[in-house]
């Protein structure tokens, strides 16, 4: 996912506000950048791959009040100085940032070779600056020829543009985001996210699908991307504070949102209680509910599989939100989808959304973004209240969809208040279990086998998906091969995988499966395996216990703490940076 913000207006050092903006956006994973500014009727441009380095200020316009910056994160193209954002029109008075996917670019790029342009990246975003300065042949006006351009676009896609002549930012979207942030007494930010500008302003109007926006940096002007038609837009204010979004006392995003779940399990807990009175009658109704996410959040999503399950006893369906289209046959205008994100802007996510929709069912977003795309296009909506999460790795925002998913089951059978309670006891004892001598002791363990190139995880019930969501946290912070099974599954094929001191871990609760999965333990010991048991109590299969609290229904939500704790220390020992893994964004706005 690309991190997006331009700024204009009346500061004078419109360059370092981008880049520091930028760098308030690094939490999304990127693998180059750029800077353009305006320098009298031109466009200066500073691009490099790696990571944002200490500027050279010589590079950067001193004096400017218009600029646009962007981290890419490569999609088409591979990873260059040509490559990264932004890009130029052959005349250099358009300057193009972007996000998301020209999907028809090729055959635009043909005709625009064909009228001479000459392009110098492989990307398709290089394309757009070059269709605007086209378009404006014929328009002469900045603002209408973007929005010409833009119509010619296939896919999802933000685009930031700046002209030097007419000292304009004109921005659009369709799909990914877009915010802009109203400078206290001058100006105007338009970015991805709202880090990106957050200690200027703390007030947004947000950019929704199908518009496009227009600043000289003294007024603005909101339409319809398609019409022209002008929108109003209502001035929010934003409440968090940017110290949220930083470090504080800890090293890294990752271990600092691990921790806050003390906390954020109960903000996720406290729910309008006729709300979710409310969602649960409509799960109850509705001919077909499938719950939907990507990833970490499509783990919530199967947990809540057996939640809806052994609580309500109702049945709901699980499909990873890239393969839902392909059951769009059992949908009917009486269904439900459950979407379950994060940053409320996963595109595979949206996908699914719009094939729920074009059968008339309903949707019911559960993310952790305000204003969110999803958030945005659902019927329904429920905020976890998590916070901002930077790190790539989710960690309290799984917590917080199990914890609200968990409270609709128990409304679904009229208990509701009992659900409140249960939750709201694991988030008393996640705050006992969360101290520094239990994360040292987490710390030792991942000392001990850091160096293994193999990890296997192991559950049953809600902890079958715990096992798979504890493989996506080793993989993609420490890079070690971890994989979840099933327990009963092992006997079907993977046990064959173990050798003398493979390291594998068991999730375990106080519940009916209890002796399933210590069954599964002891044959994994049985061939070598290195048994490292999550359990309310020690048995003697383990030869590493982690103690965690019984919390019975709400076990799930606590067997995987000690899991995030240990994938991040894995990678701190083997030298990664947890909060920004390879290859990985914090949000896939693209399919
Ligand atoms: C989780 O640690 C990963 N970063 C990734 O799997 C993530 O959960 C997935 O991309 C879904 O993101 P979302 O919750 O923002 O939709």
């Amino acid at each position: 996912m690309c991190g997006i913000i331009g700024y204009v207006g009346g500061r004078r050092d419109a360059g370092f506000l981008v880049i520091e903006g930028l760098k308030n956006l690094e939490y999304r994973g990127y693998d180059s950048w750029g800077v353009a500014w305006k320098e009298g009727r031109k466009i200066a441009v500073c691009k490099e791959t790696g990571k944002i380095g200490c500027v050279d200020a010589a590079k950067i316009a001193k004096e400017g009040n218009l600029a646009i910056a962007h981290t890419r994160w490569a999609t088409h193209g591979g990873v260059t100085t040509e490559n990264a954002h932004p890009h130029l029109s052959c005349n250099g008075s358009i300057a193009v940032v972007h996000n998301g996917i020209v999907e028809n670019y090729e055959e635009i790029r043909r005709d625009l070779i064909a009228k001479g342009h000459r392009f110098l990246s492989e990307t398709d975003t290089e394309v757009i600056p070059h269709l605007i300065e086209e378009e404006m042949k014929t328009t002469g006006d900045f603002a209408a020829a973007v929005r010409r351009a833009c119509l010619k676009f296939e896919g999802r896609f933000a685009v930031l543009a700046m002209h030097a002549e007419s000292g304009t930012l004109v921005a659009a979207r369709t799909g990914s985001p877009l915010i802009v942030g109203v400078g206290d007494h001058e100006g105007y930010f338009i970015a991805s996210d709202i880090p990106a500008f957050r200690e200027h302003t703390s007030t947004v109007q947000y950019l929704d699908d199908g518009e496009m926006v227009v600043t000289d940096g003294r007024s603005i002007l909101f339409s319809d991307l398609k019409t022209g038609a002008e929108r109003e837009k209502r001035e929010i204010e934003i409440t968090w504070e940017t110290a949220q979004v930083q470090k504080g006392k800890y090293a890294h995003f990752m271990l600092k949102e691990i921790m806050e779940q003390k906390d954020s399990i109960a903000r996720a807990v406290n729910q309008d209680e006729g709300e979710i009175q409310t969602l649960a009658e409509a799960i109850r109704a509705a001919q077909g509910t499938f719950l939907s996410g990507c990833g970490t959040a499509a783990k919530a999503c199967m947990a809540a599989e057996y939640f809806f399950s052994v609580i309500a006893g109702q049945h709901v369906n699980f499909a990873p939100a890239s393969e839902f289209k392909l059951f769009h046959r059992f949908l009917k205008p009486q269904s439900l989808l459950i979407v379950v994100s994060q940053s409320g802007e996963t595109a595979d996510v949206l996908e699914a959304m719009k094939v729920a929709k074009s059968k008339g069912a309903k949707v019911l977003a559960i993310v952790n973004t305000e204003g969110s795309t999803i958030a945005r296009e659902a019927d329904y909506t429920l905020h976890i209240n998590a916070g901002p999460e930077r790190a790539v790795a989710s960690t309290k925002a799984l917590t917080g969809q199990m914890a609200v998913l968990m409270l609709i089951a128990y409304a679904m059978i009229g208990k509701l208040p009992k659900g409140r309670t249960r939750l709201l006891e694991t988030a008393a004892a996640i705050n006992d279990m969360l101290n520094p001598r239990y994360t040292s002791f987490i710390e030792s363990l991942a000392e001990k086998i850091k160096d293994d190139k193999d990890l296997y995880i192991i559950g049953k019930s809600w902890n079958y998906p715990m096992a798979l969501e504890s493989a996506i946290k080793i993989q993609e912070v420490s890079y070690v091969h971890a994989e979840g099974f099933a327990g009963g599954e092992l006997k079907h094929g993977p046990i064959a995988l173990i050798e003398e001191g493979t390291p594998c871990i068991a999730l375990v609760g106080n519940d009916e499966v209890r002796t399933d999965i210590i069954n599964n333990a002891i044959e994994l010991k049985a061939r070598g395996g290195f048994i490292i048991g999550v359990a309310p109590e020690r048995h003697a299969v383990f030869d590493e216990w982690i103690k965690v609290p019984d919390t019975d229904t709400a076990q799930a939500i606590v067997n995987i703490i000690p899991i995030q704790v240990l994938a991040y220390f894995l990678a701190v020992k083997r030298g990664k940076d947890p909060d920004m893994p390879r290859n990985l964004a914090k949000s896939v706005t693209v399919k």
